[in-house]
């Protein structure tokens, strides 16, 4: 992934958690990197070691690492940094999510290399609306539930999410109810 991406994600450390436990969890996680640079592509693997060494030494799982990291990616890192982009998405929870199978397109132009999720939305009614989540990526559900809460919280319209089903039960994409 862009290493906008671990950035992000020392970001998220070094504001909760302080400098020091940043370094602890990069030296965890085993990763010779001394800084990352936003618009060069690294391997997955460093994203998720990183994600693996801030579980251990916050005491935490690392769900709950990706959740976090899920609204903190929404809410400081794009609304900060692609500002613009984040509100040509919609005025609405509603209106975002159905124009979100096309935002990564936009992202692309930015971040050539991008290898981008997909997802489709599946409308029901006024307060509700499910969303369906392509990658070729694993173990990525939590990081979308905390989007999707991050998205809510953007809009402030508390969401409701479920997942709904996923490759844990054989299908092959993910798909989440929000409601709201
Ligand atoms: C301006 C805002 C955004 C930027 C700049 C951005 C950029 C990126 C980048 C750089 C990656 C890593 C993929 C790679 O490097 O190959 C990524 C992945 C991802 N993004 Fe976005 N993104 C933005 C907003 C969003 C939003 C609002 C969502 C909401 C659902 C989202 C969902 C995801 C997901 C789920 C992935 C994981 C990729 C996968 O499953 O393969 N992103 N994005």
């Amino acid at each position: 992934m862009y290493g906008l991406v671990n950035k992000a994600i020392q970001d998220l450390i070094t504001t909760n958690y302080g400098e020091d436990k940043w370094m602890k969890i990069k030296e965890k996680s085993k990763i010779d990197i001394d800084y990352f640079i936003s618009t060069e592509p690294y391997d997955d693997s460093v994203t998720y070691q990183l994600a693996i060494a801030a579980a251990q030494e916050l005491n935490i799982s690392v769900d709950e690492v990706l959740y976090s990291f899920g609204e903190w990616w929404v809410l400081k890192t794009s609304l900060q940094k692609y500002g613009g982009l984040m509100k040509a998405g919609g005025s609405t929870v509603k209106e975002f999510l159905t124009n979100l199978p096309s935002f990564h397109d936009r992202i692309m132009l930015i971040y050539p290399k991008l290898t981008p999720p997909e997802f489709k939305i599946d409308e029901k009614g006024e307060n509700c609306l499910i969303v369906h989540y392509f990658s070729k990526r694993e173990g990525l559900v939590a990081f979308m539930k905390g989007l999707l809460s991050g998205i809510g919280k953007m809009y402030e319209t508390p969401v409701e999410i479920e997942h709904v089903f996923g490759k844990s039960s054989g299908e092959e994409h993910e798909a989440f109810k929000v409601s709201w």
